[in-house]
C-alpha cells in the first residue's frame, strides 16, 4: 500500500480560469524518497501545496489518500495532525525565541525533548552547543535558517516530509551533505517527497515522477524518470555526463543513444 496516493488529481488556478495540474495519479511508497521533477512552471509546487492542503491550491477533481484514508477534504491542520509536513520554507521569526525553543515547539512528547532537539540539529550538521541558545533572527545566515527549519521538521517526526527545492537560496551545497541528511531522515522512518531541479540531489531518490506542464508522464525508479526527462528536454550529453549513482553510471552511453534515437517519448 502507498503512504500517499494521488488519484486523477486536477488543480486549477485560484481564479479557476486554467488548470495547472491535470489528472495526475501516482503513489509514494512508505519509507522511500520520491522525487518530483519537471521544468519551471510544470506544477510541482502547486502539487506540493495541494498535498499539504493549503487553501490557495484546492483540488477540482480527484482524490488524495494518505495511509489509505481519503484526505481530499481535510484542511492543512488536520493533514498536519496525520503527519504531513511541508518543510524548508523560512522559519517564522519570533522575537526572542531561541533555536532550542523553536525546534521543541513541534515536539509532542515532552520527555527527552532536549535530546530530540540536539539530535535534529546534529542531523542537519549544526553543532548543538553553538546553536541551542542562538535566537531565531537575522543574525542567522540564510543557510542556517533553512537547516534549523529542517531540524524542526525532523524533530516533529512527521510521516511524510514534503521538501520543495530544499537547495534554493543556498549558494553552495555539498551534495554529500544533502544525501546524508536525507538518508538519516529515511532511517528515522520518515518518507520524503522531494521537489528538485538538481539531478545530483534527485539521484538520492528511490522513485520519481516526471511532471510536464501539468501532466504526470512517468512514475518509476528515479534514474529511469530522469532519463525520460532528459529525452523530453533534449539533454543527451547532460544525461550521459551526470546520471550516476554511488559513483557508477546508471545507464551505458549506448543505451542512452538507443533511447534518444527511438521515436516518441
Ligand atoms: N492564477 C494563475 N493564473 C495563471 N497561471 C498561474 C496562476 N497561478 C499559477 N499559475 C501558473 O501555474 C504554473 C505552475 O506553477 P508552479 O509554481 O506549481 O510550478 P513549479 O513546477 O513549481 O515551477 P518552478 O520549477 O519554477 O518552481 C506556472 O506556470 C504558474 O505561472
Ligand atoms: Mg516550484
Amino acid at each position: 500500500m502507498y503512504l500517499l496516493e494521488l488519484q486523477n488529481v486536477t488543480i486549477p488556478t485560484l481564479d479557476g480560469k486554467c488548470v495547472i495540474v491535470n489528472d495526475v495519479s501516482f503513489g509514494v511508497k512508505e519509507g522511500t524518497i520520491h522525487a518530483i521533477i519537471g521544468p519551471n512552471g510544470s506544477g510541482k509546487s502547486t502539487l506540493a501545496y495541494a498535498i499539504m492542503g493549503l487553501d490557495s491550491h484546492k483540488i477540482l477533481r480527484g482524490k488524495i489518500l494518505f495511509n489509505g484514508k481519503d484526505i481530499t477534504h481535510l484542511n492543512v491542520t488536520e493533514r498536519a495532525q496525520l503527519g504531513i509536513t511541508l518543510a524548508w520554507q523560512e522559519p517564522a521569526r519570533i522575537d526572542g525565541l531561541s533555536v532550542e525553543k523553536y525546534i521543541s515547539l513541534g515536539i509532542r512528547e515532552k520527555t527527552n525533548c532536549e535530546e530530540r532537539v540536539r539530535e535534529a540539529l546534529e542531523i542537519v550538521s549544526l553543532e548543538p552547543e553553538k546553536y541551542l541558545s542562538r535566537k531565531i533572527d537575522e543574525t542567522l545566515s540564510g543557510g542556517e535558517r533553512k537547516r534549523i527549519e529542517l531540524a524542526a521538521t525532523i524533530a516533529m517526526r512527521p510521516h511524510l516530509i514534503i521538501l520543495d527545492e530544499p537547495d534554493s537560496g543556498l549558494d553552495f551545497i555539498i551534495v554529500e551533505d544533502f544525501l546524508r541528511i536525507f538518508n538519516k531522515i529515511k532511517e528515522l522512518n520518515m518518507t520524503i517527497l522531494l521537489i528538485t531541479h538538481r539531478e545530483d540531489i534527485g539521484i538520492v531518490a528511490d522513485y520519481g515522477t516526471l511532471l510536464w506542464y501539468g501532466d504526470a508522464l512517468i512514475t518509476d525508479e528515479f534514474p529511469k524518470v530522469m532519463l525520460h526527462y532528459c529525452k523530453k528536454a533534449g539533454l543527451k550529453e547532460f544525461c550521459k555526463r551526470t546520471l550516476s549513482k554511488n559513483g557508477e553510471k546508471c545507464f551505458s552511453d549506448d543505451y542512452i543513444e538507443k533511447i534518444f534515437s527511438e521515436e516518441g517519448d
